[in-house]
C-alpha cells in the first residue's frame, strides 16, 4: 500500500489545469486549516500533497509531448491562474482520438501526429492508482475505449464527464470483476448550477411548493461550452443535469416544463460560466411563487477540489480492496451516480466511507451497516425510499 495517490489524467484541459494548480496551491496546508472546496486537508490519511501526477494523455498538438506542468497553459486552455506550477516531470502522451473532437473542437484543435501511446503499459509502468477522465462531452467511444485500458491496467477511475460508466450496471460489474473501484459520473461542482438547482428543488419539495416549470440556462467561454454547441453531443449532459435535479422531487413534472442544459458559447467569458435558474410553483392556496437567480462562477476551479477529494476516496477504496461503484462518494461528488440520495445524506455517507464505517455498496446493499441501523451511524432511519432513487439506464 503506497502512501501516495498516483493520478493519471485523460484530457489536459481547463479542469486538469485547475486540479494541478489546486494540488500545488494547497501543498503546504495544515491538517487543521479550513480549505474552501475540500472535505478535509487530510482525507483518510492522505494529505493533498500526497497526490502525485503520474501520467497524462491528450491529442492536441499544442499539448502532446510537453511536460504536464507546461501543457496546462497551452492550447485552448483559458482558466484562471491561481498557482505557479513548475515542471512535473510527466510528459503528455498521445492518446486515442476516437470521437473526442467534435465539429467545433476540430476547428480549433489540431491533432498531434504519431501513433497512440501504449496506455496500459504507461499506466502500469508509472504505478498509477487512479485515472481521472476529463474528455469533452460526447466522447462516448473514446471514454469506453479508455475505460477498457484502465481496467486492463488495474487502476481505479474517477469519471468527471457525462458518458455513463459508474452509473451503468454493465461497467460497474466490470470494475467489480477486476476488483477495482470507480467514482462516477459527471463531477458535481462545489457550488455550481446543478447543486443550487437540486437544493432549491429539494427545498420546494420539503416546504410543500409544487414546482410547475423550471429552467437552467448555462453559458461560458471555454472549450467545454464551444463543444456543447453541437447539440448531438450534449444529450448525456442534459440527461445527467436534468436527472440530478429531478431526483430531488417526488411529484411528476411534464418533460416540456423542465429545461436544463448548456445554452451558448460567449468567448469573452473565457472560463467563467453564468447560469440563470428560474423556478415557478404553487404555494398554499394555489398562490404562485417563483425564484429567479443568476450564478457567476469560474467553471473549472469550481470542480477541482471535489476531484482532489474523489481521487483520495478512490485510493482508500483501493487500499481497502473495495470494488465497483463507491456509492457514497459517487452520490456526493457526481451528478449521475448509480443511486441518487439527498446532498445531506450523500455528505454523511461519504464521511462514513472515509472513516471506514461503510464500504462500496452502502446505498444499494441491504446488508450495509447503514441499512442495518448500525449504532455507529447517527440517523439510519433517514435512508427512505424517497432518499434512494435508482437511476434508469434507459434515460
Ligand atoms: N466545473 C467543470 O468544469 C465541470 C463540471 C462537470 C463536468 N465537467 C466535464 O469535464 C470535462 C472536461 O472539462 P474541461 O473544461 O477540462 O474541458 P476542455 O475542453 O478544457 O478539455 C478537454 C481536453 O480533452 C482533450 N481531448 C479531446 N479528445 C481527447 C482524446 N480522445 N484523448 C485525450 N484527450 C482528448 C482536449 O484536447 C482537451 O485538452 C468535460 O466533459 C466537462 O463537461 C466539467
Amino acid at each position: 500500500m503506497s502512501s501516495k495517490v498516483r493520478v493519471a489524467i485523460i484530457g489536459v484541459g481547463n479542469c486538469a489545469s485547475s486540479l494541478i494548480q489546486g494540488v500545488e496551491f494547497y501543498r503546504n496546508a495544515r491538517a487543521e486549516d479550513y480549505v474552501p472546496g475540500l472535505m478535509h486537508v487530510n482525507l483518510g490519511g492522505y494529505h493533498v500533497n500526497d497526490i502525485e501526477f503520474s501520467a497524462a494523455f491528450d491529442i492536441d498538438k499544442e499539448k502532446v509531448g510537453y511536460d504536464l506542468g507546461e501543457a496546462i497553459w497551452r492550447g485552448q486552455n483559458n482558466t484562471v491562474k491561481f498557482a505557479e506550477v513548475g515542471s512535473l516531470g510527466v510528459p503528455v502522451h498521445r492518446g486515442m482520438t476516437h470521437d473526442g473532437l467534435g465539429k467545433y473542437l476540430s476547428e480549433v484543435i489540431v491533432k498531434a501526429p504519431g501513433p497512440t501511446a501504449d496506455i496500459v503499459k504507461i499506466l502500469k509502468d508509472t504505478g498509477t492508482d487512479v485515472v481521472v477522465n476529463y474528455l469533452p462531452v460526447g466522447s462516448e467511444m473514446a471514454t469506453k475505449w479508455y475505460t477498457e485500458q484502465i481496467l486492463e491496467a488495474g487502476c481505479a477511475m474517477v469519471n468527471c464527464m457525462p458518458v455513463f460508466i459508474g452509473r451503468e450496471q454493465y461497467w460497474r460489474q466490470r470494475f467489480e470483476e477486476r476488483g477495482l473501484p470507480i467514482i462516477g459520473d459527471d463531477i458535481k461542482s462545489q457550488v455550481g448550477s446543478t447543486i443550487i438547482h437540486r437544493v432549491l428543488t429539494r427545498l420546494f419539495q420539503e416546504r410543500g411548493i409544487k414546482l410547475e416549470h423550471t429552467y437552467q440556462l448555462n453559458f461560458g467561454g471555454n472549450t467545454d461550452f464551444l463543444n456543447m454547441l453541437e447539440r448531438d453531443r450534449l444529450v448525456s449532459k442534459k440527461i445527467s443535469k436534468t436527472n440530478s435535479v429531478l431526483s430531488q422531487m417526488q411529484h411528476e413534472v411534464a418533460a416540456e416544463d423542465v429545461h436544463i442544459g448548456p445554452s451558448d458559447y460567449v468567448p469573452w467569458l473565457k472560463d467563467r460560466k453564468w447560469a440563470h435558474i428560474r423556478m415557478e410553483g404553487k404555494a398554499f392556496g394555489e398562490v404562485p411563487l417563483s425564484v429567479d437567480l443568476k450564478l457567476e462562477v469560474h467553471d473549472s476551479p469550481n470542480s477541482a477540489g471535489i476531484v482532489i477529494d474523489a481521487v483520495r476516496c478512490c485510493k482508500l477504496g483501493l487500499d481497502r480492496g473495495l470494488s465497483g461503484a463507491l456509492e457514497g462518494p459517487s452520490s456526493y461528488f457526481m451528478k449521475s451516480p448509480a443511486f441518487q440520495v439527498s446532498d445531506e445524506r450523500a455528505h454523511e455517507l461519504t464521511e462514513l466511507f472515509i472513516e471506514g464505517k461503510v464500504g462500496a455498496a452502502c446505498i444499494s446493499d441491504p446488508e450495509s451497516p447503514v441499512q442495518r441501523r448500525s449504532p455507529a451511524v447517527p440517523d439510519p432511519a433517514r435512508v427512505t425510499a424517497a432518499d434512494q432513487t435508482p437511476v434508469s439506464s434507459q434515460a
